[in-house]
C-alpha cells in the first residue's frame, strides 16, 4: 500500500477520515465508528476543537480530575489535573492533606522575567557594531510602539535589549538579547513579535549606516522567545518540627525525615535517579500546565534545562533538617498565562481557572510549583516508607480491569479480593482467570 498522499490538508474531514480508515485498517468501517465515537455531540464545540490544529478527526481525551485541600500561603484551593497515570491525583490529594495539618504550602515568586533573541551574524569590527547598537537601542523601543501599547497599560513591556557578543562558540555571530514582562499572558506571541520588529529594526538601520560599508555584512538568522526562562522563577516550600511528621506510615518521624533527605540527597548528585525524580514533580507540573491551557512543552523544556543550569542534571527539589525543623522545597522556572492563548478559547480550560479563582500568572505560578512539590513528596514518602508499588498498583487496578472488560460483579469481586492482597499484574489476571473458569 502507498501511504502517502497529497493535498491532504485540502480534504474535508470526512474524506480524511475515509482515507485514514482505508489506508490503514483492515476494517475501515470499526475503525471510522471509533473515530466518530469521540466527537463531541454539540457541532459548535467540536469546531471549536477542530480549528485549534490542522488536520483534526477527533478529540483524544484524557481524565481531568481535581486534588482538594491544598492550603497555599494561608488560603485553600482546589486544583484541577488533566492527567492520565493512575496514582498522580490521588497522591497530590494526599499530600494536599498531609500538609494542610501542618502549616499548609508556602509558594514565593523570585522573578517573572521572560527572554527573546534575535540572531545574527556580523563579519565586521565588533566595536563598531557596539556602537551601532548604543546608537540605534532608542529605535527598538519607539518602532515596537504599536507592540508594546497594550502591554504596557497592563504594566508590562520590553525591559531591556543587550548586545551579546557570542563569536567564541560561533563564527560572526551576535545575539540582540531582550528581556519582557509579559503579566497575565505566557507572552510567546508578544515577544516573537516584538523581536521581529527589533530584526527589522536592525537590518534597516543596518544598511542605513556605515557599518555595512565595503564588505561587511550583517545578516539575521532567526528571531524566537527562549522557553529557557531562569529568571521566570518561583518557589514551593512544606516545613514542619520533625514530630509533627508522625503520620499511619510514619511510626518514627526522625528516621522518616532523615531518609527523606537522603533519597533527595542522591537525586541532587545522582542523574539517572535525579531524571526519574524530576519527573516525578512534572506529573504534578504538567497535569495543572494542562487543565489551564497552558504550553506543558514549553514548560517541561524550560524546567529540565534549569535542572541542568550547574553542568550536570540534578534535582528540582531541596530537603533538610535544621535545628529539628524538616524542610523540603524546589524552585523551578514557570512561563504561565491565564489570559489569551487557549485560557479564553477552551471551555473547560476557562473552568478550571474558575476553579482556581481566576488566579493571576503568578498565582498560577505558585499553585503548578506547589503541585509539583506535593507530587514529590508524595512520591519520595512511598519510596522511603512502603515503595511505590502498593499505591500504585491500587490505582492501576483499575485499569487491569477495564483492559479484561470485567462485568459488575467481577469488578466487585476483584476490587473486594485485592483490598486485602498485593495487586500485580499477574495477580490480577490469574485472579480474573480463575473466576471465569
Ligand atoms: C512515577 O510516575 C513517578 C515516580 O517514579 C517519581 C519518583 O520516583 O520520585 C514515582
Amino acid at each position: 500500500m502507498n501511504n502517502a498522499v497529497a493535498g491532504f490538508s485540502k480534504l474535508s474531514k470526512k474524506e480524511k477520515i475515509n482515507w485514514i480508515a482505508n489506508e490503514y485498517f483492515s476494517n475501515p468501517e470499526e475503525a471510522q465508528n471509533i473515530i466518530r465515537n469521540y466527537w463531541n455531540s454539540d457541532e459548535k464545540l467540536q469546531q471549536l476543537h477542530d480549528e485549534f490544529i490542522e488536520n483534526t478527526i477527533t478529540n483524544l481525551y484524557i481524565p481531568l480530575g481535581v486534588a482538594p485541600n491544598f492550603l497555599i500561603n494561608g488560603k485553600y484551593k482546589t486544583i484541577p489535573m488533566a492527567i492520565e497515570e493512575s496514582s498522580v491525583v490521588a497522591a497530590a490529594s494526599k499530600a494536599a492533606k498531609y500538609w494542610s495539618t501542618r502549616g499548609g504550602f508556602k509558594a514565593t515568586i523570585i522573578n517573572t522575567e521572560k527572554i527573546g533573541q534575535v540572531h545574527f551574524t556580523y563579519s565586521g569590527d565588533a566595536e563598531k557594531l557596539t556602537q551601532f547598537f548604543d546608537e540605534i537601542k532608542p529605535k527598538f523601543f519607539s518602532e515596537t510602539q504599536s507592540i508594546t501599547k497594550n502591554m504596557q497599560q497592563r504594566g508590562g513591556g520590553i525591559l531591556d535589549i543587550k548586545l551579546k557578543d557570542k563569536r567564541s562558540l560561533l563564527e560572526n555571530y551576535y545575539q540582540l538579547h531582550a528581556t519582557f514582562e509579559t503579566k497575565d499572558s505566557m507572552g510567546a506571541n508578544f515577544i516573537n513579535s516584538c523581536l521581529e520588529q527589533f530584526a527589522t529594526t536592525l537590518k534597516e538601520e543596518a544598511q542605513n549606516s556605515a557599518l555595512c560599508q565595503n564588505d561587511e555584512k550583517l545578516e539575521v538568522v532567526m528571531s524566537i522567545l527562549s522557553n529557557y526562562v531562569p529568571h521566570c522563577l518561583v518557589r514551593a516550600e512544606v516545613s514542619c518540627p520533625i514530630e509533627e511528621l508522625a503520620e499511619k506510615h510514619i511510626t518514627n518521624p526522625q528516621e522518616f525525615a532523615e531518609r527523606f533527605v537522603q533519597a533527595v540527597q542522591i537525586a541532587e548528585v545522582e542523574p539517572f535517579r535525579a531524571v526519574t525524580h524530576n519527573k516525578g514533580i512534572m506529573n504534578g507540573v504538567d497535569a495543572v500546565i494542562l487543565a489551564t491551557g497552558n504550553d506543558f512543552r514549553a514548560v517541561e523544556a524550560g524546567v529540565h534545562a534549569y535542572a541542568a543550569k550547574n553542568g550536570q542534571y540534578a534535582s528540582l527539589s531541596h530537603a533538610k533538617i535544621e535545628n529539628g525543623i524538616f524542610t523540603f522545597w524546589l524552585e523551578i522556572p514557570l512561563a504561565v498565562g491565564t489570559v489569551g492563548g487557549l485560557t479564553s478559547l477552551h471551555p473547560l480550560v476557562k473552568l478550571c481557572l474558575e476553579i482556581l479563582e481566576k488566579p493571576s500568572a503568578p498565582e498560577l505560578m505558585e499553585i503548578v510549583a506547589v503541585a509539583g512539590l506535593a507530587q514529590n513528596f508524595a512520591a519520595l514518602r512511598s519510596l522511603t516508607t512502603t515503595g511505590i508499588q502498593e499505591g500504585h498498583m491500587k490505582m492501576h487496578l483499575n485499569n487491569i480491569i477495564n483492559q479484561f472488560e470485567a462485568t459488575d460483579e467481577e469488578r466487585h469481586l476483584i476490587k473486594a479480593h485485592f483490598k486485602k492482597t498485593a495487586v500485580t499484574h499477574s495477580a490480577v489476571v490469574e485472579f480474573i482467570e480463575n473466576l471465569r473458569k
